[in-house]
């Protein structure tokens, strides 16, 4: 999948960690602050959300220093990927994009221009120097904790130093880098995504965000609400929190106690003119009983649930270091459900993880039919160096995994077509999002984050309207205005 995000930032290949695929708003415009003889930056964004929100601020900050955003990679200075590093896949996407990358810097120079050439993100973090060493076309090379001395590595990089910043900054990056600015937020549409947590302590033993994001942190209320009032004041409708591990969010709230992301939701649904709340990704062991309660109190706290359980079978999950078992998930859901009976529920999988059997493979399968997913994400095991699933001596053959998706996948796809029929002939609210691919169209999202398209016109975008749902499409609704 490939989108376009506003603001001179590209998304390619959503490819979660954890994650579910929620589209970036795909509003390009007029960059912010036009100046004569600029300098250019294009930012290339692979992975999940918290990838696009950083892309985003990194935007933001080099904006603060003369780069202005551009959508087009041919009339960019500085080129930014900015990468993502959860499956093999993903880094050798970057260093094949570094390979095209190359020919374009050679052109540029054959004609006496320069173009300098960073990669942030995940794959950055944790190969460091190495993407030099591979890929000499790259001039800067920074991890996403040190994002907020990107301005400084750029200046050194000009000077024709081969920079790596990729060691954890004491300081947190949330308060240096700059915040949303009114111009930008209102250019990047009615949804956004506001980082409220960082990093990951859970340690599941096939997973790199511990040693890529680094441990758990979370973001102060205080620089939370300041940022979504903004967000609400450049026109945002909907904020999606993020954290790698969302609910494990905690923080002195504004009447001095400790809050969960329970309370933190709360607070969030009295800001006035949000119409919308969300949050992603979140652990089964960390949804507490506030944040359950939250989702049967607060009617802004959208009825969609990701909470990835991996595997079906205990052993897997033992061996996984998941810490809870197959039927605390299912009591977990079936609690979930009590206080929010509409919930629509979104899970990642893992198959073919070392050691898994054709019965553990099945275990999965049952449990997948006694969830019954809206949607789902799932994936063949892919060993990531230096996390303990590598060094296991039983890894599963590649066919075997193949197949196992494809079992896995078909069942879910079913699932999730039913979940879409489902929603046919009812109606429900949209919250209008963006143009369609055809003119008169609008492109919307149900409760449930499906994307709805109806007829209606562009000075709706921003509105939460009536839709009686008539029929679906792959991976849409369609629907007219009631
Ligand atoms: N191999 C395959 N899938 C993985 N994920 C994370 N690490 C790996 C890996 N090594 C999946 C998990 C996670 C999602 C975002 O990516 O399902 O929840
Ligand atoms: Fe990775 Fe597990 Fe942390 Fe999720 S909870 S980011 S899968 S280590």
């Amino acid at each position: 999948m490939r989108v376009e995000s506003g603001n001179g930032t590209e998304v390619e290949d959503n490819v979660m960690h954890e994650m579910p695929s929620v589209e970036a708003a795909d509003v390009t415009v007029a960059p912010p602050r036009p100046a004569a003889n600029a300098r250019k930056v294009f930012v290339k964004t692979y992975g999940c959300q918290m990838n696009v929100y950083d892309s985003e601020r990194m935007a933001d900050a080099l904006s603060a220093e003369g780069y202005l955003p551009t959508d087009n990679p041919d009339d960019a200075d500085l080129l930014l990927l900015n990468t993502c590093h959860i499956r093999e896949k993903a880094a050798e996407k970057v260093y094949s994009e570094l390979g095209r990358i190359r020919l374009l810097k050679e052109a540029r120079a054959a004609e006496g221009r320069t173009l300098m050439v960073g990669v942030a993100g995940c794959v950055a973090q944790a190969e460091g120097r190495e993407i030099i060493r591979r890929a000499p076309v790259v001039d800067l090379v920074i991890g996403p904790q040190t994002y907020h001395r990107l301005p400084q590595a750029i200046a050194r990089a000009r000077d024709g130093e081969k920079v790596v910043e990729t060691e954890y900054a004491v300081e947190d990056k949330f308060d240096h880098l700059p915040a949303p600015d009114r111009r930008t937020v209102a250019s990047r549409g009615v949804t956004a995504f506001l980082t409220v947590q960082e990093g990951c302590d859970k340690f599941c033993t096939f997973c790199v965000v511990p040693y890529t994001r680094g441990s758990e942190v979370s973001r102060p209320v205080a620089h939370i609400v300041d940022e979504a009032r903004r967000l609400v004041a450049g026109g945002v409708r909907e904020i999606t929190l993020l954290g790698q591990n969302v609910n494990a969010w905690h923080g002195v709230g504004a009447d001095g106690r400790e809050w969960g992301l329970g309370a933190l939701l709360r607070h969030l649904a009295e800001l006035d003119g949000l119409k919308r709340l969300r949050y992603t990704t979140s652990h089964p062991r960390d949804m507490d009983d506030a944040l359950i309660a939250a989702h049967r109190d607060l009617e802004k706290l959208m009825p969609y649930l990701h909470l990835p359980v991996q595997s079906g079978s205990d052993s897997v999950l033992k061996a996984m270091n998941r810490r809870h078992t197959a039927a605390d998930y299912l009591r977990l859901i079936e609690r979930i459900r009590q206080a929010r009976p509409d919930i629509a529920l979104s899970g990642d999988f893992i198959v073919g993880f070392p050691g898994e059997t054709e019965d553990d493979f099945e275990a999965t399968l049952r449990l997948v039919e006694e969830v019954r997913y809206a949607q789902a994400y799932s994936f063949k095991y892919s060993p990531r160096p230096g996390t303990p699933g590598a060094d296991r001596p039983d890894h599963i053959a590649e066919d075997v995994k193949s197949q196992r998706l494809e079992r896995l996948q078909a069942l879910l796809r079913r699932q999730q077509q039913q979940f879409a029929e489902h929603c046919v002939g009812r109606t429900i609210d949209v919250l209008l999002e963006k143009p369609g691919r055809r003119a008169g169209q609008l492109v919307g999202r149900s409760p449930w984050l499906q994307p709805v398209i109806i007829d209606a016109k562009s000075s709706q975008i921003g509105d939460i309207v009536r839709v009686r749902i008539s029929g679906t499409g792959t991976n849409s609704l369609f629907g007219e205005q009631f």
